[in-house]
C-alpha cells in the first residue's frame, strides 16, 4: 500500500484530491466511488476549488457512493445523498443523473441492493473507490463480522458506529439503525482505492489496518490484497506507524 503522509487535514485534503484530479484528467469519463463522513471534507472543498480555477471539469463523470442510511429521504440533512449534494455535487458541473446513491426510502432490502448491484455492473464498475475509515476498522458500512460481505447489502449498524454517527443527529435513538452499502467484493474490484485518514483517534485501527492480519473482524485490512491502494492520512493517524 502506497501511504501518503499529510501534515494535516488541509494538506491531507490537497494530497488526496491530487489522486483523485489525476484520475479524472487522465479518463474524462471515469466512475468514482465516492464516500461521505467528516474524513473526505476537505479532499472534496479541494476539488471544488480546482473546479472554480478552472482546473477539473467534472461533465463525463459518473459516480457510484458507497452507502446510505435506511429510511432517510434525499431532503433529509443527514442522508448520504444530502451530504454529497452540498459538499459536492451542487458546486461542481457533474451531471446529477450520473450520480448514483443507494436508495434509503426503499424498504425493500433485497430490491434495493439487487437494483444497486446492477447500477454498479451497468456503469462498468469503478475506476476509483474513495474510502473512509471507520474507528472499528469498517470501510462504507462493513462492520467488523465473520466473513467478508460481498455485493450492495443492508447492515445493522454496530453500536459503537451510532455511538460515533450520533453527533449528526438530536440523540442516539434518532440515528437509523440500518444502512445499505456496498460489499467488500465491489470495493476490491475497484480498480484503485483512495483512502483518507485523520486525526489521533484514528490512529490505533490505522495500525491494525496498515499491519495487523488480514481479517474480516477489521473489514479495512482486506485492503492489503489489493493491487493499488493510496492511503493519504495525517501526522496524527499516523502516529503509531513507523512511516
Ligand atoms: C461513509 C462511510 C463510512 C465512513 C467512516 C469514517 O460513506 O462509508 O465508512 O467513511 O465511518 O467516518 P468519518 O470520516 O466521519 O470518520
Amino acid at each position: 500500500m502506497n501511504v501518503i503522509k499529510a501534515k494535516d487535514y488541509e494538506e491531507l485534503g490537497r494530497k488526496a484530491a491530487n489522486v483523485i484530479a489525476a484520475q479524472i484528467i487522465m479518463k474524462p469519463n471515469c466512475v468514482l466511488g465516492l464516500a461521505t463522513g467528516s474524513s473526505p471534507i476537505s479532499t472534496y472543498k479541494e476539488l471544488i476549488a480546482r473546479y472554480e480555477l478552472g482546473d477539473l471539469d467534472f461533465s463525463g463523470v459518473s459516480t457510484v457512493n458507497l452507502d446510505e442510511y435506511k429510511g432517510l429521504t434525499k431532503d433529509n440533512d443527514q442522508s448520504y445523498y444530502y451530504f454529497m449534494y452540498n459538499n459536492l455535487f451542487k458546486h461542481v458541473n457533474i451531471d446529477l443523473a450520473r450520480t448514483n446513491i443507494p436508495d434509503g426510502t426503499e424498504p425493500d432490502s433485497e430490491k434495493e441492493c439487487a437494483r444497486y448491484n446492477k447500477v454498479i455492473a451497468d456503469i462498468g464498475g469503478i475506476d476509483l473507490q474513495l474510502l473512509g475509515l471507520g474507528h472499528n476498522g469498517h470501510i462504507g458500512f462493513n462492520e467488523p463480522d465473520e466473513a467478508f460481505a460481498t455485493l450492495t447489502h443492508c447492515v445493522d449498524l454496530q453500536p459503537s458506529t451510532i455511538e460515533a454517527n450520533k453527533r449528526f443527529f438530536a440523540s442516539a435513538d434518532d440515528v437509523p439503525k440500518q444502512a445499505y452499502t456496498m460489499g467488500i467484493q465491489t470495493i476490491m474490484q475497484a480498480k484503485k482505492v483512495l483512502m483518507v485518514v485523520s486525526g489521533a483517534d484514528k490512529a490505533p485501527i490505522m495500525k491494525e489496518v496498515l499491519y495487523g492480519p488480514v481479517t474480516p473482524k477489521v473489514p479495512a485490512s482486506i485492503l492489503q490484497m489489493h493491487p493499488d491502494v493510496t492511503i493519504v492520512a495525517d501526522e496524527a493517524a499516523l502516529s503509531l506507524c513507523d512511516l
